[in-house]
């Protein structure tokens, strides 16, 4: 009997520890590093360089230095990934709102587009 409680114990914390890790890993918050690597590797295509270069450069160029209209210079941004999609999608001052032309998945595109804008 204490073999079958001691199985259902190991399962559940099993099942504890993977659901905790996956939480970690949607949130990709918790570690700055692990979830600026992912970003990095996942999603610097050509997609989101083409999608930079229509929507974003006519005012932050295409380097992120142009700073037309006031556009803030992406190089030096010391935003993290949540601040950056919330500017993204609602937009400041003379930076319009994106949220209803790009999808979630473009706006989490740009963000890391951006992060290999920075020197
Ligand atoms: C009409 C011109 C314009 C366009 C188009 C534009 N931006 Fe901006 N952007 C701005 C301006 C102006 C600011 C500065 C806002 C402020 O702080 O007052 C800014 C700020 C930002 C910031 C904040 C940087 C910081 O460190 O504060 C990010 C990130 C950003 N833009 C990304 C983008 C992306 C990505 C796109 C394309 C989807 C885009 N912008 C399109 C004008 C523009």
């Amino acid at each position: 009997m204490s073999r079958i409680i001691n199985g259902v114990v190991v399962a559940i914390s099993l099942c504890l520890a993977w659901s905790c890790a996956k939480k970690e890993a949607a949130e990709g918050q918790s570690s700055p590093v692990a979830s600026d690597t992912s970003v990095r590797q996942g999603v610097t295509t050509e997609g989101s360089q083409a999608l930079y270069e229509s929507k974003c450069s006519v005012c932050h160029g295409s380097d992120g230095t142009a700073g037309i209209a006031g556009a803030a210079n992406l190089q030096l941004t010391s935003l993290d990934t949540v601040a950056l999609r919330t500017i993204i999608a609602d937009g400041k001052n003379a930076m319009p709102s994106f949220k209803t032309s790009l999808s979630k998945t473009e706006i989490h595109e740009l963000v890391g587009y951006i992060k290999t804008l920075k020197k």
